[in-house]
């Protein structure tokens, strides 16, 4: 039986597949570091060749690296957020320390990149079961190309965490950053360096992994 690899900091960065695959993590707080344009712009051609339903490529990226514009977006999502926590019964200091976190896992990193589902190019059934399992594998595919996004970000030597939030408020994300209306805000994914070692969570043991095998 295979091991689960240990939870440690890698040797190297990029140089596998499997230090890829076991060294990258979620990282949440960043350092001022710039990022270079080719780091992303690397990033997101990896995405781009990750699989999807024949080859629909149901996904489109946006770049956000002003600022501003980033600082806009935080306001804007906070505000929906807010009522959020509210209605959760969440107490005021609680409510505050949430949204300040939030608003700094946007405005911190040097760049945030928007993965966006964008469906256009799905094949068209006259069923609606058939319609959704399409959407099901379209999402999927935005998935395996987010998880690509991640690792070439980590193969550069940079860092990326992913951000769910959009699926919640993807009407302000859309707003806000005046995207087309075809563009589904499923995950924002800040880019930099991690201010430090970020925590490596466990694996789950291959005996645990395999539900069976028959
Ligand atoms: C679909 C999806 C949504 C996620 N959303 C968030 C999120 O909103 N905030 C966050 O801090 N991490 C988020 N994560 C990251 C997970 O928490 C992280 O991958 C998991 O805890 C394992 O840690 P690791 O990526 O460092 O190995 C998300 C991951 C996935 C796949």
């Amino acid at each position: 039986m295979i091991e689960a690899p240990e939870p440690t900091p890698p040797a190297d960065r990029g140089d596998s597949l499997s230090a890829a695959l076991t060294g990258r993590r979620s990282v949440r707080a960043f350092s001022n570091a710039p990022v270079p344009r080719s780091v992303v712009e690397r990033a997101i051609l990896a995405a781009g060749w990750a699989p999807s339903p024949h080859n629909s490529q149901p996904w489109r990226f946006v770049v956000i690296e002003s600022a501003a514009r980033r600082r806009a977006l935080a306001d804007a999502m906070a505000t929906d957020w807010e009522r959020q926590l509210r209605f959760d019964g969440q107490d005021e200091a609680t409510v505050q320390i949430r949204l300040q976190k939030g608003k700094e896992r946007l405005t911190q990193p040097p760049v945030v990149v928007v993965a966006c589902l964008y469906l256009a190019d799905l094949d068209d059934y006259p069923d609606a079961g058939r319609q959704e399992a399409e959407v099901t594998m379209a999402i999927q595919s935005l998935g395996s190309a987010v998880q690509n996004l991640l690792l070439s970000v980590y193969a550069s030597g940079f860092d990326a965490g992913w951000m769910c939030a959009p699926l919640f408020c993807p009407d302000i994300v859309r707003q806000s950053l005046g995207l087309d209306p075809t563009l589904i805000p499923h995950a924002m994914i800040p880019i930099g360096k991690a201010a430090r070692d970020p925590v490596r969570k466990p694996r789950r043991p291959l005996e645990e992994l395999i539900a069976d095998w028959q």
